[in-house]
């Protein structure tokens, strides 16, 4: 178990940060691959990179690697693997496949080949067969197919690490916490929060960037609160893994740095403050309501980071997810105040702006407003607006799907990193804010 071939897949973008992260949790140099990083290291290891790794999809084993030319050679790779010593015949497996340019007619038929060798290599040796099950296998196996190879992984992470156990309330469009993760390192901020650097989310949602970002200060290990596969396979010893938890757990400390997060939408605050106090934050962590056009910075300096609304209605001071009465109330008090939650005055110009309706008031009207997409193209050019007026000395780095962004906001990006968003290719830019303009250094893709 001390020479194993660990791989981590993550999403197309993060490898170079991920290469970066598992030097940083194992001190092994990984080499990045498109969607992965691979790297010898042993059971440990990969226990230590699934407690640790912010970044990576799930912690794979790789089990075999041959040449094929027809299914008969997958299922021939497939019996060769000494599956006996991860699991046994009680337990129930699935096998997932993936192919690049595979010469196979029928990926699906190439999976029941190797569910076959499997089942048939136990009942050789125990005369049992092990049960597959779709929805919630013990173990999984991940086949990879290129046009001359196969590669077989055990895993050893279950549900993906993205899924952190903390998240019970998830917003409209929650972010995937490994993307979060990547914006953070992307940006720096996991470095300058040793310094006292303040992060903050104008448009939070259900808290995923903060949240990410109040553990990342804590030193909080992303899988402190969720199990994994691995607590089920044959290897696994459970004094070592309340070792590294035990480990893990004394390594939290005070956060080093302040994080603020605040959204339109009160509804998405009660979710981001229920996340974080499941997430063990709470008290490294401030969320408020308002709106990102008017809310003043919470500190003189710091780092923005923003997955901002896309194709939806924004709305300008509204208090989504509260009744009529409710919202009317909120608002009122909302105008009221000249002192922010964050306890920061408010823009005054911003302060005596007619606050728009409630977006929940009028859904024909919200759909209208969504198709013509008016609303939503004021939104941009007006924060820009507004960051350049209150936020000089703040860097603020936006996630978004629209390639001409800093076009819109009239900002020159001073870097650009591509990232996909699942299946959306993205970029984060990030804009350096300075009174009254735009720092304006041409940026090329990082
Ligand atoms: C794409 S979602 C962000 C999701 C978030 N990253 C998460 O993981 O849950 C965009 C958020 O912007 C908020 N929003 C829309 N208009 C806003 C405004 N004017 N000011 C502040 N937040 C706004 C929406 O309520 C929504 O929660």
């Amino acid at each position: 178990m001390n020479q194993l071939q660990l791989f981590l897949p993550c999403a197309a973008g993060v490898e170079a940060l991920l290469a970066t992260e598992v030097q940083r949790v194992t001190g092994i140099t990984g080499k990045a691959w498109r969607a992965g990083v691979q790297l010898q290291g042993s059971w440990r290891d990969a226990l230590q990179l699934n407690l640790h790794s912010r970044l990576a999809q799930r912690v794979l084993i790789e089990l075999a690697h041959n040449q094929y030319r027809s299914e008969q050679d997958l299922y021939n790779a497939a019996a060769s693997v000494a599956w006996e010593i991860w699991f046994t015949p009680k337990q129930t497996f699935k096998v997932e496949i993936t192919a690049q340019h595979s010469p196979l007619t029928s990926l699906n038929f190439a999976a029941l080949k190797i569910k076959d060798a499997i089942a048939d290599r136990f009942r050789e040796k125990f005369d049992v067969r092990p049960d597959v099950d779709t929805r919630w296998p013990d173990v999984r196996v991940y086949v990879h197919l290129t046009t001359e190879t196969v590669t077989i992984y055990i895993d050893t992470s279950g549900e993906p690490l993205f899924k952190r156990g903390w998240r019970e309330d998830k917003g409209d469009a929650p972010l995937k916490e490994t993307l979060a993760a990547a914006m953070i390192a992307a940006s720096g901020w996991d470095v300058l929060c040793q310094d006292g650097v303040p992060l903050y989310d104008p448009c939070c949602g259900s808290g995923t960037i903060a949240i990410e970002a109040a553990q990342i200060a804590c030193n909080i290990a992303p899988g402190i609160n969720r199990r994994f596969a691995f607590q089920k396979y044959l290897p696994f010893q459970p004094h070592v893994w309340d070792g590294l938890l035990d480990q893990a757990g004394a390594s939290i400390t005070e956060p080093t740095a302040a994080v603020f997060g605040s959204d339109v939408s009160f509804r998405m605050v009660d979710f981001a403050e229920r996340n974080a106090e499941r997430a063990g934050v709470a008290d490294a962590v401030q969320f408020r309501g308002g709106d990102a056009l008017q809310r003043m910075p919470p500190a003189p300096s710091g780092v923005m980071l923003v997955n901002p609304p896309y194709g939806e209605r924004i709305d300008v001071a509204g208090v989504a997810g509260v009744s009529a009465a409710e919202g009317a109330q909120r608002r009122s008090q909302f105008q009221g105040q000249s002192i922010d939650e964050f306890g920061q005055p408010l823009a005054q110009d911003d302060a005596q702006r007619e606050p728009r309706r409630d977006r929940n008031a009028n859904p024909a009207r919200e759909q209208a407003v969504t198709e013509s997409g008016e609303e939503a193209s004021d939104f941009f050019p007006q924060l820009a607006a507004h960051w350049k007026k209150n936020y000089a000395g703040w860097t603020a780095h936006v996630l978004t799907p629209d390639l001409k962004l800093p076009g819109k906001m009239r900002l020159k990006e001073s870097r650009r990193v591509p990232m996909w968003n699942g299946p959306i290719e993205c970029r984060l830019f990030r804009f350096d804010m300075v009174a009254g303009s735009a720092r304006s250094k041409p940026a090329r893709d990082a």
